[in-house]
């Protein structure tokens, strides 16, 4: 019996945050050394280390995530969050890795009130997670669409895109931890994203399912009950 059913999640998470860690940190002191050469343009170099200090921060996050994972506290679900300002925001701060990635994100709100049973880091991980995932995998000229509907009451987060998709024998293991459809194509990631998202998902008392076939795209859809 599996008695510790994030130890999988935990492990291969806290190996890749470390190693992440370490980029931004030789980064920052090439940097330093850099900014104090004569000649060196400290204020320029002073932008760049604010970014790389960001950039270490995000991670520190998803350790601090992992960390509250391990306590198995109500933390996923606790609170409540009103998704389509959240959507706007995170889709405003892909702006540039969406241009960089050829692939458009678009937002269709059907109710602009709705919603989620998250606490909005937890909702903010979910949809970053989704949307970076179409920008990491669905290939250029693909379009994205995080979408927030009622389907007979039940509330409706869905990210779809229109890329590569995946072959119908995967769709059920996406949210397998470290499972990476495709992997011959050597893209980056860890393959956790997916079982993160269905751990929150799942936490809050909703349900995430994938449909899509190859070359149509693929659509993670995320159903919580209605209040
Ligand atoms: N939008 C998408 N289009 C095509 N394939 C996708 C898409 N999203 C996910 N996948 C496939 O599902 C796999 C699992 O996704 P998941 O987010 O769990 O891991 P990852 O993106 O590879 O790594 P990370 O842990 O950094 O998220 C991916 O490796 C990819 O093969
Ligand atoms: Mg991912």
């Amino acid at each position: 019996m599996n008695r510790d059913p994030y130890r999988e999640l935990r492990v291969g998470f806290t190996a890749a945050v470390s190693h992440e860690l370490r980029t931004p940190l030789a980064r920052l002191l090439a940097l330093i050394e850099g900014a104090s050469l004569p000649g060196g343009d400290p204020a320029g170099a002073l932008q760049q280390m604010r970014a790389e200090v960001e950039l270490m921060d995000e991670l520190i996050d998803d350790v601090l995530f992992l960390s509250e994972l391990e306590t198995g506290r109500e933390v996923v679900s606790l609170g409540s969050t009103e998704a389509a300002p959240l959507l706007r925001e995170i889709v405003s701060e892909l702006d540039e890795r969406s241009e960089r990635a050829g692939v458009e994100l678009e937002v269709e709100i059907e109710d602009e009130s709705l919603e989620l049973p998250l606490r909005a880091r937890m909702l903010r991980i979910v949809v970053q997670n989704l949307a970076e995932n179409a920008l990491r995998h669905a290939g250029e000229g693909a379009t994205c669409v995080l979408g927030l509907r009622r389907e007979n009451g039940t509330r409706i987060l869905s990210v779809r895109d229109d890329g590569t998709g995946v072959a119908e024998e995967d769709l059920p293991r996406l949210f397998e931890r470290f499972y990476r459809a495709d992997r011959a194509r050597a893209s980056r990631g860890s393959g956790l994203g997916l079982a993160i998202v269905k751990h929150v998902v799942e936490a809050a008392g909703g349900q995430v399912e994938a449909l899509g076939a190859p070359a149509e795209g693929l659509e993670i859809r995320a159903a919580f009950p209605q209040e």
